[in-house]
């Protein structure tokens, strides 16, 4: 690995810059720059460090992360291809797409010391842009709490003993802004005795109104590869997300305006409107973003099954679940 990746000493602006194989990447005041043999690339640094802190900590998620239109991860769960142009029609048709497989690990590492270093003392880019300061400008400190924060993973069911713990204000959760009005009462549980630590129940909604992220799903229910990953959402999702398996999306608040697209080269497919108790099925051949007006609530139900992307891609599985 020590050869694979080097990082420089800070440039002008404060800002290190990071190689991995043939990438290069630097920052400066407003963007982050792209170099690989044969093209570049820029992004400006608040939408590059939004979806950056997201493919580190989703560990590259399920199958491609774009980015952008141009520059992104494929997942191959173990090792991950880093993209330019691989899913751009324009890229493919002039052959200028360029791809390079690394093990995750190592990408992951120089992916988490760019974030490290290039997130400003004011900027979580976890947080809905009305929450949260500029990303702009020369280095000034850094925002540790905010890039190593560990997304929820329960191994049953958040709240029970031993799991991932229920969200209170002592714990520095309190209700968001925008959920002032979700009730916050608890259900009675009445378990019978030895049954104590395997009944459970708890408000959902008084969970999710305490969130402080957005477009983060937390696995805050597991059964087998069965994920329960609910999710608040405000603004734009920051990731164009291709799928390698099918997604089942249900709206439990407000308003997302999904837009989707072919999966590899982008064409556009539907747009949908999802409101209150609106179920999606996104198929497993397409990218998809969100948009999400006010802060909303969304229940995301992932199958983790590892044998379902080569599945899909042999096209021993239709890629939608239903047909009407
Ligand atoms: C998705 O790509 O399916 C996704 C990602 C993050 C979210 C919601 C949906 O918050
Ligand atoms: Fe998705």
């Amino acid at each position: 690995m020590a050869d694979s990746t080097s990082d420089s000493n800070a440039n002008e602006f404060g800002y290190r810059s990071f190689r991995l194989g043939g990438f290069n990447f630097h920052r400066d005041e407003y963007f982050v720059h792209i170099e690989w043999p044969g093209g570049g690339h820029l992004m400006p640094a608040d939408k590059f460090l939004r979806a950056l802190i997201r493919d580190v900590a989703w560990n590259f998620f399920y199958g491609i992360i774009n980015f952008d239109e141009v520059f992104g991860t494929t997942n191959h769960y173990g090792t991950v291809d880093i993209f330019a142009g691989l899913y751009n029609a324009g890229y493919r048709s002039q052959n200028r797409h360029y791809t390079e497989n690394f093990e995750s690990g190592d990408a992951r590492a120089v992916f988490e010391r760019m974030l490290e270093d290039w997130t400003n003392e004011a900027f979580d880019p976890f947080a809905a842009p009305e929450e949260t300061g500029s990303a702009f400008g020369p280095k000034r400190g850094n925002n540790s709490r905010a890039v190593q924060r560990k997304r929820v993973v329960a191994k049953r069911m958040v709240g029970l003993k031993d799991d991932s713990p229920l969200r209170s204000d002592a714990a520095g959760f309190p209700v968001n802004r925008q959920f002032l009005d979700v009730d916050q009462s608890e259900p009675e549980l009445h378990a019978e005795p030895g049954f104590e630590d395997e009944v459970h129940a708890f408000n959902f909604f008084a969970y999710l109104s305490r969130s402080d992220v957005t477009w983060n799903p937390s696995v805050t229910a597991a059964v087998k590869d069965s994920l329960l990953c609910p999710t608040t959402e405000e603004f734009a999702l920051p990731v164009i997300h291709g799928n390698d398996r099918i997604e089942w999306f249900l709206q439990l608040s407000d308003e997302i305006h999904w837009e989707i697209s072919d999966r590899d080269t982008g064409a556009p497919r539907a747009r949908a409107v999802m409101k209150p108790g609106d179920v999606a099925a996104m198929p497993a051949d397409i990218r998809h973003q969100g948009f999400s007006p006010k802060r909303s609530m969304l229940l995301v139900w992932e199958n983790a099954d590892p044998g379902l992307p080569e599945l899909y891609a042999k096209k021993k599985l239709k890629p939608n679940p239903v047909d009407f």
